[in-house]
């Protein structure tokens, strides 16, 4: 910088320095472009163009984590058919989203289809609930997750409407289920393990 202008800038620099002391604030220069003037959220506001400050949210907006699922399916066996042709699973099978599947397996559907998924759980050797099949079973066996998401959301039914295996859409979000699903298909439908 050459010595003239710092002559001229100099001074101002002290002079904007000046009255600071441990009880006073120095002297400020533009403070608003510090400390603007906030509105109160509920002031009309001349500057908006609904004359609110607090602005509506842009028409069909959707607030974080209130996005609603659209399951397009209905109940019955071709209904669970088009589910396994159509959907895939959109979770990858990390070690972090299997270990999230047996965790919501043991809590939801072990008690009834047992820790291999044999159809052995608890409720069905205390004699509660009719035998599920086998996830082995030559029918589940060559299920695809779709048409295990499907089941885990709509249940099953029999032939004249009657619900079989209940549905977990209340208590599963369709992340869940898609857990549930890879660890299904991951470890239990092809297993031989205990
Ligand atoms: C209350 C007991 C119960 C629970 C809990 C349960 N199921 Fe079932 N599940 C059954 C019964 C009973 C059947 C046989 C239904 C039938 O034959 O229609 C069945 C059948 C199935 C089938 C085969 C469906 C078919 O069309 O043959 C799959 C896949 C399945 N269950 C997955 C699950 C998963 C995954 C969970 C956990 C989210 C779960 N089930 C929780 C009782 C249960």
């Amino acid at each position: 910088m050459r010595p003239a202008r710092l002559a001229i800038l100099l001074p101002i620099a002290f002079g904007l320095g000046c009255g600071a002391s441990g009880n006073e604030r120095a002297r400020e220069y533009f403070p608003d472009m510090a400390r603007g003037p906030a509105y109160k959220a509920f002031a009309p506001n001349a500057a908006t163009r609904s004359g609110l400050t607090l602005q509506a949210p842009v028409p069909g907006t959707i607030a974080r984590g209130h996005l609603a699922y659209q399951f397009h399916y209905g109940p019955g066996e071709e209904e669970a058919a088009r589910a396994g042709r159509e959907l895939t699973n959109p979770l990858a099978p990390t070690s972090a989203t299997l270990e999230d599947g047996r965790s919501l397996y043991t809590t939801y559907c072990l008690v009834c289809h047992g820790a291999a998924g044999k159809g052995d759980g608890p409720l069905v050797v205390a004699g509660k609930i009719p035998t599920p099949p086998a996830y082995t079973s030559e029918r589940v066996a060559v299920f695809p997750p779709g048409r295990i998401f499907h089941v885990v959301t709509m249940g099953t039914q029999d032939a004249t409407g009657k619900q079989k295996m209940p549905s977990y859409a209340a208590q599963l979000t369709p992340g869940e289920r898609w857990k549930v699903v890879g660890y299904v298909a991951a470890r239990l439908q092809r297993s031989t393990a205990p």
